[in-house]
């Protein structure tokens, strides 16, 4: 079986859209996948992923790369924290965010901690999807390495985290903070009323075409006003088109 008849039968099959992925990449890792795993062919590891659910999954972890970590690009996060946070809290109080491709959880809950900071007890809604259900798994246990809290500073490690052997376990006052839930940035209708959505290092891995049609979403679901925190390596090319406004390399506000 060729690969573009593989990806077609996973759009059916899955309502999984490989052709929304950069080609390169997608086959080099879906190649890689083949080679560790012994199967012979896309005909084989497709009968494989049909027959076997945990396949399946393993399948999701191959897609992209999960790797994330607290604060991720810290004065990116620093300039979260002091200019678009404070903006969106003094009027409105409580605000509502969406963690979209959130990996291990280590992004929702640095908003987490923020919200905590700056608006502490208040009830702010934070919603933090992916497409991977394992490793929404991992981010509701709240289990880090120390690699994944290298950018929390001294004293948030001690209020927000509780150490367990090698590992620092995010407290469940935080935790409580975050819902969790499946969304596939690709296929799934995009929830609405958003005052920040932070998408960071995973429209790298999607054709230009996706990109564009992810953005929209995004700018779509953002209330007037709200901010878009994307990553360092991205960039939105047309979002004057999409009622973007560039406010700084990683971020983008919808206009009012
Ligand atoms: C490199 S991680 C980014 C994690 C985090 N946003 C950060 O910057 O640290 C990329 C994530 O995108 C998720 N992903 C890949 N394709 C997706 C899709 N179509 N819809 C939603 N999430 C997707 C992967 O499962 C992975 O967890």
């Amino acid at each position: 079986m060729e690969f573009d008849e593989f990806k077609r039968r996973m759009l059916v099959s899955f309502r999984l859209d490989l052709n929304s992925y950069k080609e390169t990449q997608l086959k080099r890792r879906m190649d890689g996948l083949l080679a560790r795993q012994k199967i012979k062919d896309y005909a084989d590891l497709l009968h494989l992923l049909t027959s076997d659910r945990m396949a399946y999954q393993t399948f999701l972890d191959h897609l992209t790369i999960n790797v994330s970590e607290f604060f991720r690009d810290p004065h990116r996060w620093l300039e979260l924290e002091k200019k678009m946070l404070p903006e969106l809290l003094q009027p409105r109080g409580t605000i509502k965010i969406w963690s979209a491709a959130c990996s291990i959880g280590a992004e929702p809950y640095s908003l987490g901690i923020l919200l905590d900071e700056l608006g502490p007890t208040r009830p702010h809604r934070l919603d933090a999807t992916d497409i991977d259900k394992t490793i929404l798994d991992t981010a509701q246990a709240g289990r880090y390495n120390q690699d994944a809290v290298r950018s929390v500073g001294k004293e948030r490690l001690s209020k927000y985290f509780t150490a367990s052997g090698s590992h620092y376990l995010i407290n469940e006052n935080i935790k409580k903070m975050v819902s969790y839930k499946r969304h596939d940035l690709l296929t799934d209708i995009y929830p609405q009323g958003y005052d920040l959505i932070v998408c960071r290092n995973v429209t790298i891995y999607f054709t230009r075409e996706a990109q564009d049609k992810i953005n929209k979403g995004f700018s779509q679901s953002l209330q007037p006003g709200g901010f878009l925190f994307i990553g360092g390596s991205e960039m939105i090319f047309n979002y004057q088109e999409l009622g973007l406004e560039k406010i700084s390399p990683c971020f983008y506000r919808k206009r009012k």
